[in-house]
């Protein structure tokens, strides 16, 4: 079986390198918040273009405190999209302000710009574009609209590390960027890890204080603000370290395997498109058809492993369902039809071309 991702052959690739580095913070007796995470933070932050990282628990973590950092609450919207992780819409519910969620762009499967004026009321604070895939949202037209209303931009980077946006890597460029490290993703630890990046001084000031019960690190088990507790521990931030390095040349890969994928499948399927002045970094590739249920099939029979990222989409599902009463129609035809094919650093150009021939085999055509 061709599998969509793979994590133990990621690991297998780097494995002295990382068994050095946790050998490194086994034996430093340092295992929270130190030399790790910081040296992390400088080469994170330095890699993204941005003036610091803070290193947290989680990607959702990581949104929920760069939300609390812009003063987000209780009473307040948040303009976003459905057709994310759930973890985009959760973050927001956290702090106590309501998601509202616009319909998605059908080309790139992120938050369309038309829908966002439409949905701003005076209690809305910020939006989140998600940069779905690996593929940029549309901040050219996103961020003047969101600068007129006074809104803040927070990125939802989970799934983009090392996109570009006009020469800039994604996470540079609003307010405050949010990053996840579930082992999946193109930077991904051997267990959970977040960051929150950005420039704003005061905003990641704050940032840092909601990490840790508000507490500066100056002056410990005295709480300045209400915080939390959502620490990167010193473990995760040296595989961290490790997989950065590896990371531009993992991209290219995925690229390259992209490149693969545009060539040799058949127009029956919708492939994924890269706008003008944007760098996909494929963090899945996902295709779409009519006929998405019956091709999966076909393809788990030709032993390729296949994925639905996402089924339901984020104002369909109970939990969410009561904020937002909206219509959502690209999103919902989206969940009917979109496949994320296997993609990953360890895949060969020789796996792919497999793939394209049992999708060619399907032969339906595209409506
Ligand atoms: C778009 C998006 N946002 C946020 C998250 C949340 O990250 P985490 O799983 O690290 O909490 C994820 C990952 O699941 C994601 O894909």
């Amino acid at each position: 079986m061709i599998p969509v991702v793979d994590l133990r052959a990621e690991y297998l690739a780097v494995k002295a390198e990382i068994d050095a580095a946790v050998q490194r913070v086994l034996e430093s007796g340092w295992y929270i918040l130190g030399k790790e995470v910081a040296a992390f933070e400088a080469e994170f932050a330095a890699w993204c273009g941005v003036s610091a990282a803070v290193g947290v628990g989680n990607g959702t973590d990581a949104l929920h405190i760069a939300l609390r950092a812009c003063g987000i609450g209780p009473g307040d919207e948040v303009i976003t999209v459905a057709h994310t992780a759930v973890a985009t819409a959760a973050a927001i519910a956290l702090t106590g302000a309501t998601p509202v969620f616009v319909d998605i762009d059908p080309a790139t499967y992120t938050l369309d710009p038309e829908r966002l004026t439409g949905a701003i009321t005076p209690r809305t604070k910020a939006v989140i574009p998600v940069h779905l895939y690996g593929h940029p949202a549309d901040l050219g037209k996103i961020l003047p609209i969101a600068r007129e209303a006074g809104l803040r931009v927070i990125e939802d980077c989970a799934q983009a590390h090392g996109a570009e946006w006009q020469g800039k890597r994604v996470g540079s460029i609003g307010d405050l960027a949010c990053f996840s490290f579930y082992p999946t993703k193109n930077l991904g630890a051997l267990g959970d890890g977040g960051a929150i990046v950005g420039n704003d001084p005061a905003l990641l000031e704050r940032v840092r204080l909601l990490r840790e019960y508000g507490w500066k690190p100056e002056n410990r088990y005295i709480s300045e603000i209400e915080g939390m507790n959502s620490r990167l521990d010193e473990m995760q931030a040296a595989i961290l370290r490790v997989k950065l390095a590896h990371l531009d040349g993992w991209n290219a890969h995925r690229r390259r395997l992209a490149a693969v994928y545009a060539a040799h499948l058949p127009n029956s399927v919708v492939k994924p498109v890269q706008r003008p002045g944007c760098r996909h970094v494929y963090h899945l590739y996902v295709i779409r058809s009519p006929q998405r249920d019956r091709l999966r099939e076909k393809l788990r029979a030709a032993g390729v492993a296949t994925g639905i990222h996402y089924p339901v989409p984020v104002h369909q599902q109970a939990a969410y369902g009561h904020l937002s009463p909206v219509s959502l129609p690209v999103t919902e035809q989206a969940a009917g039809e979109i496949l994320s094919l296997p993609m990953h650093t360890t895949l060969s150009e020789e796996q792919i071309e497999r793939v394209c021939v049992a999708v060619s085999e399907f032969g339906i055509r595209a409506s």
